[in-house]
């Protein structure tokens, strides 16, 4: 977690810092810091507990003497709480040096221990301060902050993504990674680092990637690579496909709110250039095409709400491709021995592709000789690189820590990957292919049509902001939307949510029920020849018997539901394994709505944070 953005070149750093630090805050926000080497070539640091607008507004009422040189961060606690004292930056025990981090140095204490032996001494809690200090002996002796750099990094256990600064060095920002993420950002006379592209997207839409354990220099007018050893490393920059007004709230009143109203381009824009003549098209699998027609088994690993789309994917990927799917959380997978070989084509999904959980997975799947394929929305981020194929899905920056749209693009880019997969193994004839394309084609505009019932849905939250207690139903593909409906509620509300797989309802969370319990339940068609829904129908009565409030997410004219539920919400008709994308919105709706009823933070709830780069 943790945000990080540096900066040198030619103008004030403070703005370009606080503009970058505002994108990455989604990383974390218990408290946020910046150094800069001011005009007059000292370094001067500010830092205080608290989202960054306590910062910001510190510096508005007390102006400081910027630079153009300089780095910030915005925090997720893990080594201290979340004080001043914690804050980023850490500094070097002569004051001149300043460090910022995301990551956590497991073997700090022991560092920290030998340099408590040799007199130093420590203002914070912090594994990164050992760091700062550390660098600090070190530029001592080499008089340069690479070379500092390059003796420190090999003694640091761990994940870390370091960016440091040196008063006696205007004009140079140096960072360091392993197993947490660094880009750099290239301008004409500055050049930016960040945690990843939204932090300088309005600046520059050229980027390049820091690979694994790899130390970088910049410079107003040059960049420099390096591997730990100090041994040039290539780079190969690419152009940020994102436009940078897609990272700002354009008249919403949140994140969240404008990025649910995305999901119908979210959708779209994932399809785009990927269907063509009754065929998907995806060459950025050619390099693993072979595999992927013989796989024997696709393995979906993911967290949160990816792991939920993953689910939906194991149901398109074995109806239409006829391929054995399971789907593992990232975490639970590499602590134990699971089987894979080489015909496993492991399928990795994630909004930000660095959740550490996910990124050790896939290495771990590709070093037991697992073919690993990712889904990912941020370009240029680590677990792409580290896959032997990568799947983007354009939904376009995702700021608010919950998500959403990046929710419906996940599921689309894995619709098609089941759809190509099917006609690569030859399991769907051309027009079972056809008519699966033409559905998938008719998403957006029936999302729009979903849209449409939001005053609705805000009604009914504003309704429900005293309830305590709200439980989720679905069978089949609406399964795992009764999952992400609960964790949706729980991340933004606060308020106790779980899901269920209705069929198992009378195997125990029955007992649940309780007169005026609330239960969202995702009713499937009706239409469909093996529908699930006079089971669904026939779970409403049992817990409508047992004084279940009901509200029910169900295709217009379903009229089945109507004596049985006390609210409706109504999803356009579309064939079942399409259901979900539109059922969900609703769900994340209610979620938002109550949040904000309940006078919360629905872009930034608490204890969260969007990108979990520690295990
Ligand atoms: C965090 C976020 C969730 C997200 C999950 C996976 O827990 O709060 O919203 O679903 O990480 O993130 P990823 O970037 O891997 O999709």
């Amino acid at each position: 977690m943790c945000g990080i953005v540096g900066y040198v070149g030619n103008r004030p750093s403070l703005g370009v810092l606080i503009g970058g630090l505002r994108r990455l805050e989604y990383r974390g926000y218990d408290s946020a810091g910046v150094a800069m080497i001011d005009a007059g070539g000292r370094l001067s640091t500010h830092k205080r507990a608290g989202k960054l607008n306590v910062l910001t507004e510190e510096l508005t009422a007390s102006p400081i003497a910027d630079g153009t040189t300089g780095i910030g961060h915005t925090r997720w606690a893990t080594h201290g709480g979340p004080t001043d004292r914690n804050a980023h930056p850490h500094l070097g025990d002569d004051g001149k040096l300043a460090v910022i981090h995301n990551g956590i140095i497991e073997n700090f204490s022991a560092l920290k221990e030998e340099l408590v032996g040799e007199g130093f001494t420590f203002a914070s809690e912090t594994d990164t301060e050992v760091a700062a200090v550390l660098l600090g002996r070190e530029y001592r002796e080499t008089g340069d902050l690479t070379l500092a750099f390059r003796r420190v990094v090999g003694r640091l256990h761990g994940a870390f993504t370091l960016l440091a600064l040196h008063e006696d060095q205007p004009g140079v920002v140096v960072g360091a990674r392993r197993n947490s993420p660094l880009v750099i950002g290239l301008g004409e006379g500055e050049n930016f680092l960040g945690s990843d592209v939204a932090a300088f997207v309005e600046h520059t839409r050229r980027a390049v990637a820091i690979g694994q354990d790899q130390i970088v220099t910049i410079r107003p007018d040059a960049i420099e690579v390096t591997d730990f050893e100090g041994n040039a490393v290539e780079t190969h920059p690419f152009e940020i496909d994102w436009n940078p007004a897609a990272a700002d709230k354009g008249g919403w009143s949140s994140f969240m709110a404008k990025e649910i109203s995305e999901e119908p381009d979210a959708v779209a824009n994932t399809m785009r250039g990927r269907i063509a003549d009754g065929q998907v098209s995806l060459p950025e699998l050619d390099g693993v095409g072979s595999v992927l027609a013989d796989a024997d088994r696709v393995l979906i690993l993911a967290c949160g709400t990816a792991a939920y789309a993953g689910m939906l994917g194991k149901y398109a990927l074995e109806k239409w491709a006829g391929v054995p799917v399971d789907v593992e959380l990232s975490h639970e997978f590499r602590y134990r021995e699971p089987v894979i070989g080489p015909r496993t084509v492991v399928v990795s999904i994630s909004q930000s592709g660095e959740t550490m959980d996910t990124l050790m997975a896939v290495k771990y799947a590709r070093e037991r000789g697992a073919t690993t394929l990712s889904i990912c929305n941020t370009q240029g981020a680590t677990i792409a690189r580290e896959s032997d194929a990568a799947l983007y899905t354009h939904a376009g920056p995702e700021v608010a820590v919950a998500s959403t749209k990046a929710f419906v693009a996940q599921v689309t880019a894995l619709y098609l990957l089941a759809l190509h997969l099917a006609s690569v193994r030859s399991h769907l004839d051309e027009t079972q292919l056809r008519d699966a394309l033409d559905e998938l084609g008719a998403l957006p505009d029936k999302l729009r049509t979903v849209l449409e019932t939001a005053e609705e849905i805000q009604e009914l939250a504003r309704g429900m902001s005293d309830t305590r207690s709200v439980l989720f139903l679905g069978r089949h593909v609406g399964y795992p939307i009764a999952l992400e409906g609960a964790l949706k509620l729980k991340e933004l509300a606060y308020i106790h949510a779980e899901g269920f797989a209705a069929g198992e309802l009378k195997h125990g969370p029955i007992a649940l029920i309780e007169p005026g319990q609330r239960v969202f339940v995702v009713v499937p068609s009706p239409r469909d020849s093996n529908s699930l829904h006079p089971k669904v129908v026939s779970n409403i009565q049992e817990i409508r018997a047992r004084g279940a409030h009901i509200i029910a997410i169900a295709e217009q004219g379903d009229v089945a539901v109507l004596p049985f539920a006390d609210d409706v919400i109504r999803i356009p008709l579309t064939a079942a394994l399409f259901e979900p994308l539109l059922s969900v919105v609703p769900l994340q709706i209610f979620a938002m709505e109550l949040a904000a009823a309940k006078g919360l933070d629905v872009d930034q709830p608490r204890n969260l944070a969007k990108s979990v780069t520690v295990e």
